[in-house]
Parts: structure tokens; C-alpha cells; sequence
């Protein structure tokens, strides 16, 4: 079993462990009796994922409550039913959440903790990649709105992230592979983090087969990795005021896509991994990187054969207007993420249209 802890440097003190190993779920309540004791456990999740897991998550006095699967239920109405449901159950301040699934589930009960009696306990038990690498660490929570995606949320912490590795194993390949979208992320923004020496981007090429196998041994490795990256961006920044931007390296790309799909064509990984690859062009082309490095990242990305969907083209004109509608949107100029450096990003707000235009022709 491994250990990564978040130690948010802020005056409020925030510190919580990140559990990684197979098997964990089993073991649930010995962690939660010491990492955050509840008057009752409050177990949000879907039932897909109860079907598959339910049975291994058990936890003494606790209620479950399903809602529906898909991004598409990230909204208000299922917020309101978490938080309708847990004051019929008569939960009180000293209860704590459970968020049992993927980044949808976290993001919705983390949201749904932060404001219940103005704020209760919550943890993250992550069952996606995504989820174990990248939204059940930091704290974002959100639901979407008719507006966008996550605009409306909060940043809260949870006080444990358990994941169990060994969930993974029932997910699809498309699933796994969005996961690994914003896995290849951490290679390219390493250096960036200055929170150790991992070579990580290394150590995807050089294990790419047994990582795709799912071998676990390297998937513990590369959640743990993944987690110690993300925690020291988000112990340096926690409320995104500077160095937490470089986690969305590839999401300006990535956001303006689905947002031109209507979010219905490709995952959020998958347009990720598109973004990662519009980074590397839009870098390349604007010489901030060599070639031997725009050859390396490509050969990363292309590693982990991120199969896209169909899907219709998209001219630039059309995507540059979807980028602007992104959060990251500052005074009316598009936020990028761009390599400057193997395993090293900075933020830019003044990129030369024409060269953008040509890059995504
Ligand atoms: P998801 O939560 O929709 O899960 C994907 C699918 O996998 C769902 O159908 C789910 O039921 C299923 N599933 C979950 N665990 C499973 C398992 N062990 N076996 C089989 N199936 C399983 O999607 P996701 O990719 O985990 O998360 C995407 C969401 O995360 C988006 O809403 C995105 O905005 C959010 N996000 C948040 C942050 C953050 O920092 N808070 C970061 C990145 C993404
Ligand atoms: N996933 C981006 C962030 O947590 O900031």
C-alpha cells in the first residue's frame, strides 16, 4: 500500500493521506474510523458501480444512495437530491459524505458536502483512473449548468482519498484511456510541479505494454506518481491563483472540443489526449520546443493509441469561439499550457493568431 499526502500550504492548514493499493475498499472502515470518524456515512454512488463493487465496500453505519450514471446527471436536480436526501435521513453536522465512483460522482458529493449544514466531512473513494490520477486529489467540486461544464462548484478537500487500483479492472478501454490522457499530462508538466524526480515520462515509454495490460504493480506506480505531482501544484496553489493552470495542460484544446461536440462524442480524455497533441503542435510550430522533444511527446502520446471517435471537423474559427467561453478565459484572452522544455509547461495569454489558425486547420 502506498501513501501520497496533500499538505495544502495555506494559513488553514489542510492535510489529508491518499491511500493507493488493491484491495482497499475491503478495508474501508479502518481507514475512515481513523482518517475521519462520522456520526453516519453518507455513500453516494451509482449502480453501476454498485453492482460491480458494492458488495466489497462495506462500512458500519452508513446509508447508500444511487443516482443516475453519465456526466449529464452532474446537474442541479441530483444535487438537489443528495442534499434532499441526506435531510430526510436526518444527517447531522458530524455525518460524512462518501463518494464511491468516478470523477462525476466525486465532483457532485464533494459539492454536496461542502454546502450540507454548511459544510460536512467528505471522502473520496475513486473508482476511474481519471478519478484515482487527477479529480478526487485538490479538492475541485462542481455540477454543470445549462451554461457550461463545472461552473458551478467549490473548492473543498476531502479528508481521505482511498484508491483501489483493483476497481480498475472492470473498467472499459475507453474508460482506462481517458484516464491515461491526463496520466501522459503529468510527463509533460513534471519538471513544472518541482515536487521531485520521477522521469516519468520515461517511465510510460519504457513500460507502455505492461501499463497497458494493466499490469498493477505499474498502475500503482503511476497513480502514485500522478497523486505526488498533482499534490505539490496543489499544496503550492490550491485555489488556482498561478502554478495550479499548468494541470490544465491540453484542456484549452480539450474543453473547446467537447464543448463543439455538445459533449456527446468523445470523452473528457479523449479530447484531452487531442489537446496534448495541440499543445505540442502549437509549441513546436511557435519554436518554443526543439524537434527530438516534439518527436519524443509525440511518440508518447501516440503510445497509448487514444482511438478517437468519429466525429465531424471542426474549423478553427469554430474552436477558437468555443475557447472563449472556457473559465480560464482571462480579460477576453485564450489561457494557454505550452511546452517549453522536456517535462516543463508556461502559461501564455498572447499567442500569435495566425499561427493558432494554422494549427488548427
Ligand atoms: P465518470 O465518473 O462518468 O465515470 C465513467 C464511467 O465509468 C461511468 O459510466 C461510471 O459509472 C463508470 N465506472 C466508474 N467506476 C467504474 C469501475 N470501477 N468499473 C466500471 N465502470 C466504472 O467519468 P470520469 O472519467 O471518472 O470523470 C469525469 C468527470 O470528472 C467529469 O465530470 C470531469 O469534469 C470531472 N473532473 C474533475 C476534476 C477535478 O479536479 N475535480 C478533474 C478532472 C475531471
Ligand atoms: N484537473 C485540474 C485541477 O484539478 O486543477
Amino acid at each position: 500500500m502506498r501513501e501520497v499526502t496533500v499538505d495544502i500550504n495555506e494559513k488553514q492548514k489542510t492535510s489529508y493521506p491518499i491511500f493507493i493499493g488493491e484491495n482497499l475498499i475491503e478495508k474501508a472502515d479502518e481507514y475512515l474510523q481513523k482518517y475521519c470518524k462520522a456520526s453516519k456515512y453518507f455513500i453516494i454512488t451509482n449502480e453501476k458501480i454498485n453492482n460491480l463493487w458494492g458488495n466489497k465496500l462495506n462500512i458500519e453505519n452508513s446509508e447508500k444512495f444511487i443516482i443516475p450514471d453519465g456526466e449529464k446527471y452532474k446537474n442541479y436536480e441530483t444535487l438537489i437530491s443528495i442534499l434532499d436526501k441526506a435531510s430526510e435521513l436526518k444527517l447531522d453536522r458530524k455525518s460524512a459524505f462518501v463518494a464511491f465512483g468516478g470523477g462525476v460522482i466525486g465532483d457532485i458529493t464533494g459539492f454536496a458536502a461542502s454546502i450540507y449544514r454548511r459544510g460536512v466531512n467528505f471522502v473520496q473513494i475513486p473508482t476511474t483512473l481519471l478519478a484515482q490520477v487527477d479529480s478526487s486529489v485538490g479538492g475541485k467540486t462542481a455540477v454543470n449548468n445549462s451554461y457550461g461544464k463545472n461552473l458551478i462548484g467549490t473548492f473543498y478537500q476531502p479528508k481521505l482519498v482511498l484508491a483501489d487500483t483493483k476497481t480498475l479492472t472492470t473498467l472499459d478501454e475507453r474508460q482506462l484511456k481517458t484516464g491515461f490522457a491526463e496520466v501522459v499530462k503529468y510527463a509533460f508538466i513534471e519538471k513544472t510541479c518541482d515536487c521531485g524526480n520521477f522521469n516519468f515520462l520515461d517511465f510510460l515509454s519504457n513500460n507502455i505494454l505492461e501499463i497497458k495490460k494493466l499490469n498493477l504493480y505499474y498502475i500503482n506506480e503511476i497513480v502514485e506518481i500522478s497523486c505526488k505531482l498533482k499534490a505539490g501544484v496543489v499544496n503550492k496553489d490550491e485555489k488556482e491563483n498561478g502554478l495550479r493552470a499548468i494541470l490544465n495542460l491540453g484542456h484549452t484544446y480539450g474543453h473547446a472540443l467537447e464543448k463543439c461536440s455538445e459533449y456527446n462524442i468523445f470523452t473528457h480524455g479523449e479530447a484531452v489526449a487531442i489537446g496534448l497533441q495541440v499543445c505540442f503542435d502549437l509549441s513546436f510550430a511557435l519554436s518554443l520546443i526543439d524537434e527530438n522533444y516534439y518527436n519524443k511527446a509525440t511518440e508518447l502520446i501516440n503510445l497509448f493509441e487514444f482511438n478517437l471517435p468519429e466525429h465531424p471537423y471542426y474549423s478553427p474559427d469554430k474552436i477558437i469561439s468555443a475557447m472563449k467561453f472556457d473559465k480560464k478565459v482571462k480579460d477576453g484572452k485564450i489561457i494557454f499550457i505550452l511546452p517549453t522544455k522536456e517535462g516543463e509547461v508556461k502559461i501564455f495569454d498572447n499567442i500569435d493568431k495566425n499561427i493558432l489558425h494554422n494549427v488548427l486547420l
